[in-house]
C-alpha cells in the first residue's frame, strides 16, 4: 500500500513536471545574417534570377550586373525603392546602360525584400551589411509584415 502510493506519487509528479514543460511558450529562435541570407537565396532564385542571372553578372546591355554593383553595395534607400516600385529610368548603372525594365516586386513582404537584398549584398563576391525588414518598412511608408 505505502508502495503503491509512493508510486502515484511519482508518477504525478512526472506528469505536472510534463505538462508545465509542455505549456512554456516555444523561445524564438534568434535571427542571424545567415538565416536572412539563406531566405534570400531561394527568393531570388525565384525573383530575380531570370533576369540578373545566377552568378549575379546581369546580361551585357540588357540587366544590370548586381556583382560588384555600386548602388547595391552602397545605398539601402535606393535599392529597396528599386525592388517595391521598378525601374524603368535608363541611367547609367556604373557607366553601362541596360535596355530592360524592372517590374515592381512590392508584393514581397518587408522581410522577403530585406532577406533578398541581404543574400544579393553577400554574394557573387559582394560582402555589405545585413539590411532589415525594419528599414524597408520606411522606405515603403505603409504597414505591412
Ligand atoms: C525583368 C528582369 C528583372 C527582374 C526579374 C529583376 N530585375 Fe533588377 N533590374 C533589372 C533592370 C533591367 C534594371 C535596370 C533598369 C534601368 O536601367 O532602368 C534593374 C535594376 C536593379 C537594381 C538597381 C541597380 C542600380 O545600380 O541602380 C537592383 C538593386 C536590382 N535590380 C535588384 C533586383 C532584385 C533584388 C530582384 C529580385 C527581387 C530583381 N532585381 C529582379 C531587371 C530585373
Amino acid at each position: 500500500m505505502k508502495k503503491n502510493s509512493l508510486l502515484v506519487l511519482v508518477l504525478l509528479t512526472v506528469m505536472v513536471y510534463a505538462l508545465a514543460q509542455s505549456q512554456k511558450p516555444k523561445q524564438k529562435t534568434q535571427d542571424t545574417p545567415a538565416a536572412s541570407i539563406e531566405r534570400g537565396r531561394a527568393i531570388y532564385q525565384k525573383e530575380c534570377l531570370s533576369c540578373h542571372q545566377a552568378d549575379g553578372g546581369g546580361v551585357p546591355h540588357i540587366n544590370p550586373p548586381l556583382a560588384g554593383n555600386t548602388v547595391l553595395l552602397n545605398d539601402k534607400t535606393k535599392i529597396i525603392a528599386v525592388v517595391l516600385k521598378g525601374m524603368t529610368d535608363r541611367i547609367p548603372i556604373d557607366d553601362e546602360y541596360y535596355s530592360n525594365n524592372m517590374a515592381s516586386h512590392a508584393y514581397l513582404t518587408n522581410q522577403e525584400i530585406a532577406d533578398v537584398l541581404t543574400f544579393a549584398r553577400n554574394s557573387f563576391g559582394n560582402k555589405a551589411s545585413v539590411l532589415t525588414a525594419a528599414e524597408v518598412k520606411v522606405v515603403r511608408g505603409v504597414k505591412k509584415k
